[in-house]
């Protein structure tokens, strides 16, 4: 019998959007039979004593708001130090060497605002956790980002108009046909 696959789902947020869609991928892995642990980042998660193993997984989601046009610090940093930093002979060493990201795959995903500049604004953080992701050796297969509403209220003067309650239901509904084709693709 073949092992279930296995995915983590990785994601900062501060007011609740990004979790919309992290959850929403949470179904997609189970609607296709994989096994898939989620985990909110925050203020209090130790880099240097995480609660998991990057290398337990098949597959990876890295997801975040965007905030001053990056990830959260956090998340960042935990992948940073995760992937620079290793312990050799008791002391923390940084590491330099080529990677070569696969043959596991990963994705990424944000939501943001957009307020100032449209889609171009998802664009820095979408390529820092692109980054990320490869440098732990998951390939990056797919980058998903939506409009996540800044409060309750609309903002006249914005580049996509009124955002209140997005990620809204289409916008989900997309995260999960994008995740889908990609676990749908043969490997
Ligand atoms: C402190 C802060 C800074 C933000 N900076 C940006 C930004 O630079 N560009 C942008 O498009 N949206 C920005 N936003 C909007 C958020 O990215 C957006 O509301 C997102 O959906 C928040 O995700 P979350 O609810 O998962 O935290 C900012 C929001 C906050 C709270």
């Amino acid at each position: 019998m073949s092992k279930i696959k296995k995915s983590l789902i990785l994601y900062q947020t501060m007011t609740g959007n990004t979790e919309k869609v992290a959850f929403r991928f949470k179904q997609v892995f189970e609607k296709k039979g994989w096994g898939c642990d989620i985990i909110k980042v925050g203020k209090d998660m130790d880099v240097d004593n995480l609660p998991f193993d990057f290398q337990d997984y098949d597959f990876l989601c890295a997801g975040s708001g965007v905030y001053a046009a990056l990830p959260g610090k956090e998340l960042v940093d935990i992948i940073f130090k995760t992937t620079h930093r290793t312990r050799r002979a008791g002391k923390i060493v940084h590491v330099h060497q080529k990677i070569k990201p696969g043959p596991k795959k990963g994705v990424v995903f944000v939501t943001y605002a957009g307020t100032h500049l449209g889609p171009k604004e998802a664009e820095p953080a979408l390529s820092l956790l692109d980054l990320n992701i490869e440098h732990l050796r998951f390939r990056c297969v797919g980058r998903f980002s939506c409009p996540g509403s800044l409060g309750k209220r609309p903002t006249p003067g914005q580049w996509f108009g009124d955002i209140t309650g997005r990620p809204n239901k289409r916008d989900l509904v997309k995260a999960e046909i994008f995740l889908e084709e990609i676990l749908e693709e043969p490997y």
